[in-house]
């Protein structure tokens, strides 16, 4: 069946916390070395939030650029979907918080597809947007893992950083040439366990217990996690680019979910996708989950590396299973 309308990111927004912690620092916090961090993952640096600073913060900044970029403003938005696993508190959600502060008038809700949240969101807003129900949406990726993580764990503590990316997907003319053009999501929760923050939910609600063992920090077996990324972030774009009837020849710019250089080389690799068409940023920001891509995205256009009629790939993997990618005419 095909669509009624064409879906199409109208606007881009980015906001990184002003606080760098580098390699250097995290020297003096675990034990760890800027060799190890910049040769097993190419990070050299990621922000960190300010005490006090919540997810919804960082998102709302991102949303506020993405509007004026798009336009817009906020009582055009007909909703509101924020990709997390860091939300500001399990509920209300951090869509409602931000919907409330941007005073727009619209639904808002989150979405937990941990770092496939972004490309997660932006398939379900060019779905929404395609079948005529809704004109503007506005898709923010927001984190702040710091709260997440175990800062005395070095396996895990090196990886992340907060930030927040926002866009706006807008209804387009069918013969507008460019936009959305489809997109893939897949997911395995029989291998939740590899990627997971297993406590303050119903399953380990919050306890002594719970906090002696530190089961609300994030749990990564790393190894296990890299295989499985390289795997279906490779799967995933053959399967998209499949969907929009399009071949790797085609592609302009492969912008990834930001997990580690190993894994974003590997991927462009086995694609034979040569370097300098994939957008990386993950040595001055580390992995920001669902705000990797729409970051990254974001950068690529307003440095001007993007042009217009290019074929952009999302693509990423993360906790859940999950994994997902979207292709765009730019
Ligand atoms: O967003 C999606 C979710 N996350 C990912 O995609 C991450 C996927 N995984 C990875 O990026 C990599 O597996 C890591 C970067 C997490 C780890 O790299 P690795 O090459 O797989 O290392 P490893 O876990 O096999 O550990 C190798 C060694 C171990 O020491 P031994 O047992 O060989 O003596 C670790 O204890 O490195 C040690 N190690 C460290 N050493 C210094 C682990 N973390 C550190 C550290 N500094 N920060």
């Amino acid at each position: 069946m095909s669509a009624l309308y064409q879906a199409g990111i109208t606007g881009l927004g980015a906001y990184l916390p002003a606080k760098v912690l580098t390699n250097f620092d995290l020297e003096k916090m675990v034990d760890t070395t800027d060799d190890w961090i910049r040769t097993r993952t190419g990070i050299r640096e990621r922000r960190i939030a300010a005490k006090g600073q919540k997810s919804s913060d960082l998102g709302l900044e991102a949303a506020k650029q993405a509007l004026q970029n798009a336009g817009l403003k906020p009582a055009d938005l007909e909703l509101i979907i924020v990709a997390t696993i860091t939300p500001d508190m399990l509920f209300p959600s951090t869509a409602c918080s931000i919907q409330a502060r941007l005073g727009a008038a619209c639904g808002a809700f989150d979405m937990a597809a941990a770092c496939s949240g972004f490309p997660y969101a932006l398939a379900v807003s060019e779905g929404l947007v395609k079948a005529g129900l809704y004109k503007h949406i506005l898709v923010v990726g927001a984190e702040m893992l710091s709260s997440f993580i175990d800062w005395k764990d070095r396996a895990t503590c090196v990886l992340f950083g907060d930030g927040a990316g926002a866009a706006v997907v807008s209804r387009l003319d069918h013969d507008s040439g460019h936009g959305v053009i489809a997109s893939y999501l897949g997911s395995d929760g029989n291998q939740a366990d590899i990627l997971q923050i297993p406590g303050g939910g119903s399953a380990h609600p919050p306890s002594e217990e719970t906090l002696k063992q530190g089961l609300h920090f994030l749990k990564m077996q790393g190894a296990e996690v890299f295989k499985v990324a390289v795997r279906t972030m490779e799967d995933a774009v053959h399967e998209v680019l499949r969907r929009a009837d399009l071949e790797l020849k085609d592609v302009d710019w492969l912008i990834p979910h930001q997990a580690n250089i190993r894994i974003l080389n590997a991927v462009a690799e086995r694609l034979e996708l040569p370097p300098e068409k994939v957008y990386i940023n993950v040595d001055r920001y580390g992995n920001m989950s669902s705000a990797s891509t729409v970051v990254a995205l974001c950068e690529a256009v307003s440095q001007g590396l993007v042009k217009k009629g290019q074929i952009i790939v999302l693509v990423a993997f993360g906790g859940g299973l999950t994994w997902a990618a979207n292709v765009i005419k730019w």
